[in-house]
């Protein structure tokens, strides 16, 4: 399944009051979205035809997070559904996740682009290929090991693979604190040592069967619940499993 329908199929099933997209482009991805969102790129030429109410700031995302009040423009709520597909390499993917997690529901789901390389020279740090991922990646490992609260998944898309991420703690702080040590032991220089087993794609979740699980279904059901995040490992554990635990890479 192509990552646009499967994003498709996401908006639906999370149902989002507001939406962030780190890395617009044309607005490919920004045309699926049905609710109030807002769109940081530094670079956008909208050539799609948007749906909804889009606020577009023609910014880095570290410049854009930097601003005091950066949920302001959706009404100060904090965000239900958040894709990150914007600067390809590891520090700006880490950045751009934490600043996502701090302005999600704790109920919200975050969407990582290109965790699935299909070859060493696509995750290159210098671009040497069309297709380019670069080197997000290491963002499996790095929240697999400093995060194991959050749910994950790897999803098998076209070109190059989704992550979804689930049961959020935007008041965590564990990330930014580990900062300069997770950039000193995760970002390695090229050539990139992509794991074979994610080049192979060998723990990732089929898109079908994410989406006949229910298990996104679960998110908007636990926005009014006490203890949302236990609400939806539990969700997940019931209706994915263990055995379907991915990210082992
Ligand atoms: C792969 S494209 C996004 C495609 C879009 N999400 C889609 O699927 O239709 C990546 C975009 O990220 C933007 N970008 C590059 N550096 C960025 C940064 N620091 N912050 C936000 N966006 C950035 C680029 O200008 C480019 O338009």
């Amino acid at each position: 399944m192509n990552y646009l329908r499967f994003l498709e199929q996401l908006h639906a099933r999370v149902r989002p009051e507001r939406y962030l997209e780190i890395g617009v482009r044309w607005g490919d991805s920004l045309s699926v979205s049905r609710c109030p969102s807002l769109g940081i790129d530094p670079a956008f030429e909208i050539s799609r035809e948007l749906h909804t109410e889009v606020q577009l700031f023609r910014t880095t995302s570290d410049e854009y997070f930097a601003r005091p009040e950066p949920l302001t423009p959706v009404g100060g709520e904090p965000f239900d559904l958040a894709f990150i597909d914007g600067m390809h390499l590891f520090e700006f993917a880490l950045r751009d996740f934490i600043n996502a997690e701090r302005h999600s529901r704790p109920t919200g789901l975050i969407v990582f682009d290109d965790v699935l390389p299909r070859k060493a020279a696509e995750a290159s740090r210098v671009r040497e290929t069309k297709d380019w991922t670069g080197d997000v990646y290491p963002m499996l490992a790095v929240l697999r090991d400093y995060r194991p609260d959050i749910v994950m998944m790897t999803v098998d898309t076209q070109p190059t693979g989704l992550l979804l991420l689930m049961a959020l703690d935007p008041s965590s702080t564990v990330l930014s604190d580990h900062y300069d040590e997770i950039i000193a032991g995760y970002r390695k220089p090229d050539p990139q040592p992509v794991p074979q087993d994610l080049m192979d794609r060998t723990w990732v979740q089929q898109p079908q069967r994410v989406l006949a699980s229910g298990v996104l279904d679960v998110l908007p059901d636990a926005r009014g619940h006490d203890d949302p995040a236990q609400t939806i490992r539990d969700a997940v554990a019931a209706r994915i499993g263990p055995a379907l635990d991915l990210t082992k890479s």
